[in-house]
């Protein structure tokens, strides 16, 4: 499954990229300053979108990913470290990064709750979160679609819950929301914050 979701990836992706995401993603990374670790950066899509930051290390668990990122690392404005690692367990150390970039990937990680107490770990008292993720609708009849739709998505989609309350999940865990943008009726948001510990 992890071959083939590196291999369609992007291109399933590109027309929505063409369309929308792109710029939402530009508009956020234009928040990543100084040292900045990415998670779970799959095919490298956001590497070339990095401008104004020092340096950015990128961890990755699925190798065929790993694969199509490099390419892009050669594309990077800025230095890229790529790095072949869960997010549930970060190899480094505490207060370490002033930016934390996170796109569509707390839908599919196996422990979202343990990914956000890592990333409160890793993250300067003065750093800054930085998501874009799809979440679970507020109305109940989407809400309820994308219930339904979950148990078949995930093993389509390599783990991906339509369905989670990812930010819900960051104010649960202390995260203070400092801005947030909603996208397509509120199935995407966009959230930059504040890591609780400052
Ligand atoms: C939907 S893709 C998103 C890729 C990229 N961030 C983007 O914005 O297009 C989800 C990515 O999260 C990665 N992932 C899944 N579980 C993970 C985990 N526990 N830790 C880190 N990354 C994970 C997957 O391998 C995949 O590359």
């Amino acid at each position: 499954m992890g071959k083939f979701f590196a291999k369609v990836y992007d291109p399933v992706m590109k027309p929505l990229e063409k369309r929308y995401i792109n710029r939402w993603r530009e508009r956020l990374l234009s928040n990543a300053k100084g040292k900045v670790l990415e998670i779970g950066a799959g095919t490298g899509i956001n590497f070339p979108l990095y401008n104004k930051c020092e340096e950015v290390t990128a961890i990755e668990p699925n190798p065929h990913m790993v694969e199509k990122a490099k390419i892009r690392q050669a594309q990077a404005k800025v230095p890229v470290e790529i790095v072949q690692s869960h997010a549930e367990q970060l190899p480094f150390p505490e207060n370490h990064f002033d930016s934390v970039v996170v796109t569509l990937v707390l839908c599919s990680v196996e422990d979202p709750v343990q990914v956000l107490q890592e990333i409160k770990r890793v993250l300067k008292p003065t750093g800054t979160l930085l998501v874009l993720e799809h979440i679970k609708m507020e109305q109940p009849v989407y809400a309820g679609l994308q219930d339904m739709l979950t148990p078949v998505w995930k093993h389509l989609a390599d783990g991906c819950h339509l369905n989670r309350k990812t930010d819900i999940l960051l104010k649960e865990n202390g995260f203070e929301i400092l801005s947030r943008k909603e996208y397509m009726s509120g199935f995407v948001v966009s959230v930059m914050a504040k890591n609780p510990v400052s």
